[in-house]
């Protein structure tokens, strides 16, 4: 199957919406949280195998502004896998090359799970490999609301023309910024037969590839993101163009 994925054209940015974690525990009658566990074990192997395969961005929807909604027991143990993930992790994350960057209202999080993002990025900063890019607490409403507050300060303050707002201008102030050139993924994946956005990356991904699979989240791996690959490149990508034999 190698065989068919073009090494020279593999997305700059693959976004993924890691969906299908409690299915895959009810499942198998467990309890959800173990799925999530299981999900953390495809975020390592899935980090690995698309650094390897020269993605320059792996941006994840780890935790959305509307995940607080569930309960306690469940929002506590997505709070608790960042630190257990990055304990374990780093070391294989800087042997990889590979800088952490989150996206998303981290400030709103537990004291002990920011300080294990922010020590992951930390530690990372120096790599020039590929960007692990967690969106934790992110909702990309949320996000554009604070770009326009943001833009409508710097407005007041006489340090932006109204006239001078572009789509770079839009872009600049988003959070996906820090990922600059690759803010915007070429291809959005979700996994779980779930065929939604849910919020994620809007602005992001007006030109994006979408891709459902219906794979649980727990159950993807190396294989299966190869094969998502493929048929993003052979997809006919026209951005409002026309196809390549008609031009
Ligand atoms: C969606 O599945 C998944 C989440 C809300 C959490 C995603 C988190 C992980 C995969 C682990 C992240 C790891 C790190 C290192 C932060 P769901 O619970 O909505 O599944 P369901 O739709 O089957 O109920």
């Amino acid at each position: 199957m190698m065989d068919n994925l073009d090494p020279n054209r593999i997305p700059h940015h693959i976004a993924i919406i890691m969906d299908g974690n409690g299915r895959w525990a009810q499942k198998r009658h467990l309890p959800r949280v173990a799925g999530h566990k299981q999900g953390m074990e495809t975020v390592k192997k899935i980090t690995k195998v698309a650094s390897d395969l020269g993605v320059k961005v792996l941006t994840l929807y780890a935790f959305s502004t509307e995940n607080w909604k569930r309960p306690d027991q469940e929002v506590n143990f997505l709070m608790d896998l960042p630190i257990k993930f990055f304990d374990k992790f780093v070391p294989e994350l800087i042997e990889n090359n590979v800088r952490v960057n989150v996206i998303g209202y981290i400030e709103q999080l537990p004291e002990k799970t920011q300080k294990a993002v922010l020590d992951a990025i930390d530690k990372t900063a120096d790599n020039d490999g590929m960007v692990l890019n967690f969106a934790l607490n992110y909702g990309s409403r949320a996000e554009m609301v604070t770009a326009m507050q943001k833009m409508a300060t710097a407005v007041q303050n006489n340090e932006l023309a109204v006239e001078a707002i572009n789509e770079e201008t839009v872009a600049e102030y988003l959070m996906t910024n820090s990922l600059a050139p690759y803010q915007d993924p070429e291809l959005l994946i979700r996994t779980s037969g779930e065929e939604r956005i849910s919020n994620f990356l809007l602005w992001q991904i007006a030109y994006s590839e979408l891709l459902f699979t219906d794979v649980y989240w727990p159950d993807y791996n190396g294989v299966e993101l190869v094969r998502n690959i493929i048929a993003f490149q052979n997809r006919d990508r026209r951005f409002g163009g026309l196809k390549k034999e008609n031009k």
